[in-house]
């Protein structure tokens, strides 16, 4: 199963991609966690993303496709990966092309989870972090055990740095500008589907493996 997520900012990518991850055996590579991950290691890729991630704009390509290169060649991509975050614009979907056609694999499907603003900003402004483990929580809708207090490992929640209303209204014009004319891209290619993000994130999850047909 190979099958890209795209949304904007908000729209529960990370979150879908987690179900679908679980139920195809394969794994979630988001752009995003793997650049806040680098920067929690201080390496130099991380400490790059950084300064294009807090203000809310796109990292440039070539850092960004070697990262994603580097990740489905592992091992454990072998039967298939969950793409969320890539790509991003229409230079990153003709890259990922690219590296799919030299690898002679190919994708299976592109489904767009489609969210109204409104719903997108109260998602974002309610979401929490774990900085240890990386889960995601939010304070209405998937709130945590204990207030502030990470489930699987117990390291305090944090707000990710980017989800400041500010930053956000730059996300959201990026996705409209730059990552929204991947629609039409993979509608050309016939492997478009979009399913409404609205509801819960069993009902969307249901919707999405309908479309996937099981
Ligand atoms: P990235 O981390 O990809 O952020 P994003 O695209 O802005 O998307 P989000 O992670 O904000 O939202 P999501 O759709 O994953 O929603 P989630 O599931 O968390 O990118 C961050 C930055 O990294 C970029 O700005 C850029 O700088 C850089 N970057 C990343 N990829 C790049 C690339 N390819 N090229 C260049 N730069 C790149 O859900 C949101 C909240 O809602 C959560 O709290 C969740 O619990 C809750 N929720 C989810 N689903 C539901 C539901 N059904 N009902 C109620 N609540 C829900
Ligand atoms: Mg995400
Ligand atoms: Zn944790």
């Amino acid at each position: 199963m190979r099958l890209i997520l795209l949304g904007p900012p908000g729209a529960g990518k990370g979150t879908q991609a987690d179900v679908l991850a679980a139920h195809y055996g394969v794994p979630h590579v988001s752009t995003g966690d793997l650049f806040r991950y680098n920067l929690r290691q201080g390496t130099p890729l991380g400490l790059e993303a950084k300064g294009y991630m807090d203000r809310g704009i796109l990292v440039p390509d070539d850092v960004t496709g070697r990262m994603v290169a580097d990740r489905i060649d592992r091992d454990d991509a072998a039967p298939g990966f969950i793409l969320d975050g890539y790509p991003r614009n229409l230079v990153q979907g003709e890259a990922l092309e690219e590296m799919l056609r030299a690898r002679q694999l190919h994708l299976d499907r592109a489904v767009a989870v489609d969210v109204p603003e409104d719903v997108l900003l109260a998602r974002i402004t309610g979401r929490r972090l774990c900085p240890s483990c990386g889960a995601t929580y939010h304070t209405l809708y998937h709130a945590p055990r204990r207030e502030g207090v990470c489930d699987r490992c117990g390291a305090e929640l944090l707000q990710r740095p980017d989800d400041r209303a500010e930053t956000v209204a730059v996300r959201l014009g990026v996705y409209r500008d730059e990552t929204a004319p991947l629609l039409a891209f993979y509608r050309e290619r016939d492997l478009l589907t979009t399913v409404s993000g609205l509801g819960s994130v069993e009902e969307v999850a249901a919707r999405i493996r309908e479309v996937l047909h099981d």
